[in-house]
């Protein structure tokens, strides 16, 4: 069955992790996958965390099935997280499941996308994060990309970004990243936020938004202004959220797709949806990380103590940001790296060839991705010369 499969190339995210495991020169640096690092290079457990999860397992009784929708407080809890004050308002037409990962809800969403409407083309910002087009296109709904990136600028360009969504025919589906966009770094203010939803709203568009960094940009709340204006606006969006990061649980795979939909009879129905395709898939999510996730947001202090554990992981790739700006800037005076502090998130573009990507590999052990997307928690107070050095080098 089996014997006319080529290997395939590694995944180019993923992929790097494997090579950087692989190089055993002491002076590797890792700015590969997105996850955070402490100063250490660990990527820790919030205490917090720790804390629901050491309760939890003392008190749980049993690990009977929990059902396609998984923990439903956790579901509560975590778009109440996304669309704070909203959330009640749009109780009624919103149907949320817990799902595989923000990865899961992504996929999930497609499919039920490809349910309600098969011919529905996906417009998705250019670049995006590797992962998109798989998990969306896997639904074998089309593709097409929206300007997004002014690599010149390095920042959106917004203006080619809004005539372009204002020109799609209706019912289009637009993937958005909330915040920290993955891989520019590269987010919309307010105000563009307001405008697009206008347009949006205008053109009969449904927003597909993906929120894997709420409280990575600025904090839990700025970074949640771009769906909560969508939310407000439109009548039906979906939310794919990932807790991946702001709670440090990657390998629990825990996240949740929200559908809000038109009406309250349409959002009964699409409960129904998302249960099923659950079910075909994978019949029903892994409890942990949502059960945790569940008792951080009810325990008041549990969760204050959580939120500062966030704030103080921001903060750190904030000022690293600011670290790799002044170093790179020593080194090439003359040349403007204030985009590095202006981008929010994990991840900036370098803006070098694939050629020169290969090169920091190969000749500094230096790894991230072909696009040279680079997770700046990376970066540390040890490292943070050494690759300013190189990176310097090449955009000299
Ligand atoms: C990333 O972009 O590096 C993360 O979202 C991890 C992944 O699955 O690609």
């Amino acid at each position: 069955m089996f014997e006319t499969l080529e290997p395939l190339a590694p995944d180019s995210i993923l992929g790097v992790t494997i090579a950087y495991r692989r190089d055993t020169s002491p002076l590797k640096v890792d700015l590969g996958v997105g996850v955070y690092r402490d100063d250490s290079g660990n990527t820790p457990v919030p205490a917090a965390v720790r804390e629901a999860e050491r309760a939890l397992i003392g008190a749980q009784t049993t690990k009977s099935y929990v059902g396609p929708a998984g923990n439903l407080e956790f579901n509560e809890r975590i778009i109440a997280l996304a669309l704070g004050p909203l959330a009640a308002g749009l109780a009624d037409r919103t149907s949320t499941i817990q799902t595989v990962g923000g990865c899961g809800a992504l996929r999930l969403g497609a499919e039920l996308v490809k349910v309600g409407r098969p011919d529905t083309v996906v417009h998705v910002s250019d670049p995006t994060w590797a992962n998109h087009e798989p998990l969306v296109g896997s639904s074998g709904m089309r593709l097409v990309r929206y300007p997004y990136f002014d690599a010149a600028r390095r920042a959106v360009a917004f203006d080619a970004m809004l005539s372009h969504i204002d020109k799609l025919p209706t019912a289009s589906l637009v993937l958005l990243h909330a915040c920290c966009h993955n891989p520019t770094g590269a987010d919309l203010s307010p105000d563009q936020w307001q405008a697009l939803a206008a347009v949006i709203e205008h053109r009969g568009l449904v927003p597909f938004v993906d929120l894997a960094y709420q409280g990575f940009g600025d904090n839990l709340e700025t970074d949640a202004v771009g769906v909560r204006t969508l939310a407000a606006r439109v009548p039906e969006l979906l939310l794919a959220v990932s807790c991946s990061k702001n709670f440090g649980l990657y390998r629990e795979r825990t996240g949740a797709l929200a559908v809000i939909s038109a009406t309250s009879v349409a959002r009964n129905a699409v409960a129904t949806h998302q249960a099923r395709l659950a079910r075909r898939m994978y019949s029903m999510p892994p409890d942990h990380g949502a059960a945790i996730v569940a008792s951080v947001l009810a325990d008041a202090s549990l969760r204050q103590h959580w939120e500062e554990e966030v704030g103080s992981m921001v903060a750190r790739m904030k000022s690293l940001r600011a670290l790799f700006a002044a170093r790179l800037a020593a080194r090439l005076p003359g040349h403007d790296f204030g985009w590095v502090s202006r981008q929010r998130g994990m991840f900036s573009l370098l803006g070098l060839p694939e050629a020169d990507i290969a090169r920091l590999r190969d000749e500094h052990h230096i790894y991230m991705p072909p696009d040279g997307r680079v997770n700046v928690a990376g970066i540390s107070d040890a490292n943070v010369d050494y690759v300013a050095d190189a990176v310097a080098n090449l955009l000299a």
